[in-house]
């Protein structure tokens, strides 16, 4: 049934110890084995790209398991049905899941990301990202650690990323005066200009203690981190009393393996400043998505949060897109079509 379509597939032959490479990855071709009963056949239209896939290559224990070593790299992924030999799922059908860095794939709707149907009226791409985790992650780590009122002041680091983006604009839609930390002077007026931010801070150019020092002395309530490092400790020093401080990421750590990322030196301000510090994994919240994804797409049906896709053409660039991540080369959504 399906032998005569040629798969290419993105394999992991080694581990990176510092920056991922294209080296740690063989581009692999061959044909599709048949159609057992009980599976169908996707073909991959977009591929995800998240800071953690770098997490799922090292060897550790993590709260989900490493990718191993000859497997298909994984990714979250959308596509289309066009052979089935399971009775949920029609030729057609547009689906999101764990399909990975490759063209085409087989699945009998089970692993480790459950396989969901697109619904027709939204863009394809969209649950890859603002209808899905990301915009999940910026929902819910913003709303109920963060727990910004009116009148706040928000500061995101990662600002200009779908995460950062979008938990910014979620700040901005309740009333908070919103800083944004990105890095370049393009992403920085993006946020201000498009976006509404009321300021930005352009990390690779201008020193951030100075600039939160004259934006929010002591001042912020609300600091959504995706970043860790020298901008958490910058962030900390210019808390407001009672301020959360939400742990989404620290993305300036590489998620390496060789070397753990440096603690924040100035943690003791959380007991000046009698202020909380926490971390969340989006899928703590699984059984509240619906109504958190309705809302979502009530605000960018609305208007009320833009989005921004980063799109790279062809499966040949799926390791270099996940590298520029941590390099800032994407400029929202980092998406592969294929
Ligand atoms: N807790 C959870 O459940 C959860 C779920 C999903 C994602 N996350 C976290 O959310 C964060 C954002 O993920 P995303 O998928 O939305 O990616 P993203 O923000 O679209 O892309 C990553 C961005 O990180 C910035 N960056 C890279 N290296 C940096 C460094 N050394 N210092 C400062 N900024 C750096 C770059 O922007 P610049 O050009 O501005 O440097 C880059 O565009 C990540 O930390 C990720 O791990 C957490």
């Amino acid at each position: 049934m399906t032998t005569d379509i040629i798969n290419r597939r993105w394999v992991l032959t080694s581990r990176p110890q510092t920056t991922v490479s294209p080296r740690n990855f063989e581009l692999q071709q061959s044909p599709l084995p048949d159609l057992r009963e009980g599976e169908f056949l996707v073909r991959n239209h977009y591929l995800s790209f998240e800071p953690a896939q770098r997490g799922w290559l090292n060897d550790v224990p993590s709260y989900i398991p490493p990718v191993a070593i000859g497997e298909v790299m994984r990714s979250m992924a959308v596509g289309e049905v066009i052979a089935s030999r399971h009775s949920d799922y029609q030729v057609g059908d547009r689906l999101q899941g764990g399909f990975g860095w490759q063209e085409y794939a087989i699945s009998d709707g089970r692993g480790l990301f459950p396989v969901t149907r697109i619904a027709a009226n939204i863009p394809m791409s969209y649950p890859l990202h603002i209808y899905g985790l990301t915009g999940l992650t910026a929902y819910f780590g913003l709303l109920e650690l963060g727990r910004p009122r009116a009148g706040d002041t928000v500061v995101i680091s990662g600002a200009a990323g779908a995460t950062g983006s979008t938990a910014g604009q979620i700040a901005k839609l309740l009333g908070c005066r919103v800083i944004g930390i990105a890095g370049g002077q393009a992403k920085c007026q993006w946020l201000t200009d498009e976006l509404g931010f009321d300021a930005a801070i352009d990390y690779k150019s201008e020193s951030v203690d100075q600039r939160l020092n004259s934006l929010c002395k002591n001042a912020i309530n609300v600091f959504y981190d995706n970043v860790g490092g020298p901008i958490l400790d910058a962030a900390l020093v210019n808390l407001a009393n009672h301020a959360r401080v939400v742990l989404c990421g620290g993305i300036a750590s590489g998620y390496q393996a060789s070397e753990l990322p440096p603690g924040p030196k100035n943690y003791m301000q959380l007991v000046i400043r009698r202020s909380r510090m926490e971390g969340f994994i989006v899928l703590d919240y699984v059984d509240r998505y619906g109504p958190a994804i309705e809302q979502l797409q009530a605000w960018v049906e609305a208007g009320q949060i833009k989005v921004k896709e980063h799109i790279v053409e062809g499966i040949e660039h799926c390791p270099s897109a996940l590298a520029g991540l941590f390099a800032g080369a994407n400029f929202g959504k980092q998406l592969v079509k294929i």
